[in-house]
């Protein structure tokens, strides 16, 4: 018997239609369907400076979160230009499991001790109204910006 391998094999079709629709393919686990309620920046930046994340972050624009004297453990800098902003799942996931996925601009030494990120655990202490506001306040801090691209020009 000879199998055809580039014929029409309905069952080939449905499981391509399963996978273009995500539904019955997708992780358990993953994020979709996540969706947070509107958070206020405002109330956000003053949790931020509540939690003592300034103990840790700088945040662009906000050089008040670290008044003069202010004593910091690290600087990781949140805010600013990026190529990409990140999704609310992306930042909730940084403040509830830091340990997820450690921010890439620096060294693993510098932001983490044995794949375990040095954020503090605030899981028992934030509620989810603060989650919320933070979460807005920190999307508001990023500016959208196209990586620089260098132009070639076609060569005749
Ligand atoms: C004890 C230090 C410390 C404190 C306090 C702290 N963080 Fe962090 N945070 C870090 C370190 C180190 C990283 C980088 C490693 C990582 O991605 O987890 C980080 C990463 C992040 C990131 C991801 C940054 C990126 O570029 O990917 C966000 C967002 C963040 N923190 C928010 C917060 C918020 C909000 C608070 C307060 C509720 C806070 N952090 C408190 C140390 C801290």
């Amino acid at each position: 018997m000879s199998v055809s391998t580039t014929g029409f094999s309905p069952r080939r079709a449905v499981c391509v239609l399963i996978l273009l629709s995500g539904a019955a393919c997708s992780d358990p686990k993953s994020g979709r369907g996540f969706t947070l309620p509107e958070g206020e920046a405002e109330r956000g930046k003053a949790v931020f400076s509540e939690l003592a994340c300034s103990s840790c972050h700088s945040v662009s624009g906000h050089e008040d979160l670290r008044p003069e004297g202010f004593e910091p453990e690290m600087t990781v800098a949140l805010g600013g230009e990026t190529p990409r902003i990140a999704t609310y799942g992306e930042l909730v996931t940084s403040v509830i499991n830091p340990s997820h996925r450690l921010a890439r601009r620096y060294s693993m030494e510098a932001v983490s001790e044995d794949g375990v990120s040095k954020m503090r655990n605030y899981n028992d202490v934030m509620t989810v109204d603060q989650l919320i506001d933070l979460v807005a306040f920190l999307q508001a801090q990023y500016e959208l910006k196209d990586p620089d691209r260098t132009y070639y020009y076609p060569y005749y």
